[in-house]
C-alpha cells in the first residue's frame, strides 16, 4: 500500500496546467469507438491511466492493432472483431465494463468481462437488464448483476427504453447496442447525462439524434464509421482538484488549459463559482466538444451551498466539492445523489468518514449529506481504493496537512497528480 504525506501550504500559488490528465470518459470511448470504423483512428493525448489503458488493451484483444507514438495512439480496427482467447480485464473502470457490455452484446462470439475487486462489487444489472430485454445473452453473479460477466454476443432487437437513472454509462451501453440492432431504437433519461458518446458517434457519421420530444434516436449501422481524429482535452473532473485548491488557498490561482467545456461536465465549476470563487471560461475551439481554458482564483472565504439539482453533471466532482464545503461559511447540503453510493467506493460513507477524521461535522443521508463548514484538521485518511477520495483529501491537506493511505488508485485516472501537487506544496 502506498502512503503519501501532504504538507500544509506555505505560499499562495499560481498554477498554469497544460498537463492535467486527459479526459477519461473520452479516452475510453476513443478505444472502443475506433473499433466501429474500417480505417485507423488517430488519437492525440489519449489518457495513459490504468482505466483507459485497460480499455485499449481490450480493443487489442478484440483484434485491433495499437501503435503508441509520441503523444499519439493509432488504433487500426480488425476487419471483423475477433473472439478473444482470454478474459477481458476492465481494471477499476465501470465505464469500460458497462460500455463494452453494450458493444459486445451484438458481436458474434463469447466474451468474459471482469475487473478488480471494487469493480466486481459494483452493480451491472443497470446495463445487463435492459440489454437482456433486447436479446443479449449475459450472465454473471447475482443473476447478471455482478462481474465477471459472461456475454454470448448475437442478434439484438431495437428498443424504446426510458432509464430511471441519469447515467452516461447506461445510455452509452444502450446506444452501442442500438447501433447493432435490427431497426432504429430510442433512449431517454430525465437529465441529459454527459453526452460524449452522442457527440463522438455523430462526428464519426452515425445517426444518433436528440429529438424534440427528449428521446435519443439511434439508427443501426449500415456501414463502418469514419475513423476518429481527435485530441483528447483535459478532464474537468481531474482539473477540479486543482480548481478547489485555488478556491481554498488564499491569493491563489489555477489555470487549466485545453479542457472540455462541455456543459454536462463543468457544473461543479459553476457551483464553486456560486460559493464565491472567481472563475472565467475561455472557449478556443469546438471539435466534437467545446474546448478552452478555465481560470479559477481565490476570492475570499467560500459560502455554503445546497446542491440538489443536475447531480449527474457533477457526480464525479462531489468528493472534491466536499472539501470546499468543509471550509465554507455555513452548512452545505447535497441531496438526490444516491448514485454516489455505487461509484468506485460508497462515496457518501467515504467522504463522511474522511471529513469526520478531519474534525468536520457532517450528517449522512441515504442520498447525500450535510457538511457544516469549519476548520480542517490534520488526519490520516484511507482512500478505500477510490482515486477521487484520495485526490480530494490530498487537496484538503493543503490547508491542514494530511497522511493519505492507499494512493495507488490515483494511477487509474491521473498518473501525474502528485507531480502537479508537488509544485504547490511539499510531499513525503
Ligand atoms: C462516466 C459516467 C459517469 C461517471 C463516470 C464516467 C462515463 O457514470 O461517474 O466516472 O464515462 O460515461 P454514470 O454515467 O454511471 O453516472
Amino acid at each position: 500500500m502506498r502512503n503519501v504525506t501532504i504538507s500544509k501550504y506555505k505560499n499562495s500559488f499560481k498554477l498554469e496546467c497544460s498537463d492535467i490528465a486527459s479526459d477519461k470518459s473520452i479516452s475510453h470511448r476513443c478505444a472502443m469507438f475506433s473499433l466501429l470504423s474500417d480505417r485507423p483512428s488517430k488519437i492525440k493525448n489519449f489518457l495513459l491511466g490504468e482505466d483507459t489503458l485497460a480499455s485499449l488493451s481490450i480493443a487489442q484483444q478484440l483484434g485491433a492493432k495499437v501503435v503508441k507514438k509520441e503523444g499519439e495512439v493509432e488504433i487500426t480496427p480488425p476487419s471483423k472483431l475477433t473472439e478473444p482467447s482470454n478474459i477481458l480485464d476492465c481494471g477499476n473502470a465501470g465505464t469500460g465494463m458497462r460500455l463494452y457490455a453494450g458493444l459486445l452484446s451484438g458481436i458474434d462470439g463469447s466474451f468474459i468481462l471482469t475487473g478488480d475487486k471494487y469493480l466486481r462489487s459494483r452493480p451491472m444489472s443497470r446495463v445487463t437488464t435492459p440489454l437482456r430485454a433486447i436479446g443479449a445473452k449475459i450472465d454473471g453473479r447475482e443473476d447478471g448483476n455482478l462481474a465477471p460477466l459472461a456475454i454470448r454476443g448475437g442478434r439484438l432487437e431495437s428498443f424504446r427504453y426510458h432509464s430511471n437513472i441519469d447515467s452516461a454509462q447506461i445510455k452509452s451501453a444502450l446506444i452501442l447496442a442500438a447501433l447493432q440492432a435490427d431497426k432504429p431504437s430510442y433512449y431517454r433519461e430525465e437529465l441529459l447525462s454527459r453526452d460524449h458518446t452522442e457527440r463522438m458517434l455523430r462526428g464519426m457519421g452515425a445517426v444518433v439524434e436528440m429529438q424534440e420530444d427528449g428521446w435519443i434516436r439511434v439508427e443501426p449501422l449500415v456501414k463502418p464509421l469514419k475513423p476518429l481524429e481527435i485530441t483528447v482535452p483535459a478532464d474537468p473532473s481531474s482539473g477540479f482538484f486543482f480548481a478547489v485548491a485555488a478556491a481554498i488557498v488564499p491569493n491563489s490561482t489555477t489555470i487549466i488549459k485545453n479542457i472540455t467545456l462541455n456543459p454536462t461536465r463543468i457544473e461543479a465549476y459553476k457551483i464553486l463559482e456560486k460559493m464565491g470563487a472567481s472563475i472565467t471560461y475561455t472557449q478556443k475551439e469546438n471539435i466534437y466538444e467545446p474546448i478552452g481554458d478555465i481560470e479559477i482564483s481565490y476570492s475570499g472565504k467560500l459560502n455554503a451551498i445546497t446542491v440538489e439539482n443536475n447531480i449527474a453533471w457533477l457526480i464525479d466532482e462531489l468528493p472534491a466539492l466536499s472539501i470546499a464545503m468543509a471550509v465554507a461559511n455555513g452548512k452545505s447540503i447535497v441531496r438526490n445523489a444516491k448514485e454516489l453510493r455505487v461509484k468506485e467506493s460508497d462515496r457518501i460513507s467515504t467522504v463522511i468518514e474522511a471529513l469526520k477524521s478531519c474534525g468536520i461535522e457532517t450528517i449522512e443521508y441515504e442520498d447525500g449529506y450535510e457538511i457544516i463548514g469549519g476548520e480542517l484538521q490534520k488526519a490520516v485518511v484511507n482512500s478505500y481504493g477510490d482515486h477521487r477520495i484520495a485526490m480530494s483529501f490530498a487537496i484538503a491537506g493543503l490547508l491542514c496537512g494530511m497522511r493519505l493511505e492507499d494512493t495507488e488508485c490515483i494511477e487509474t485516472s491521473f498518473p501525474n497528480f502528485f507531480d502537479i501537487l508537488s509544485q504547490i506544496t511539499q510531499l513525503g
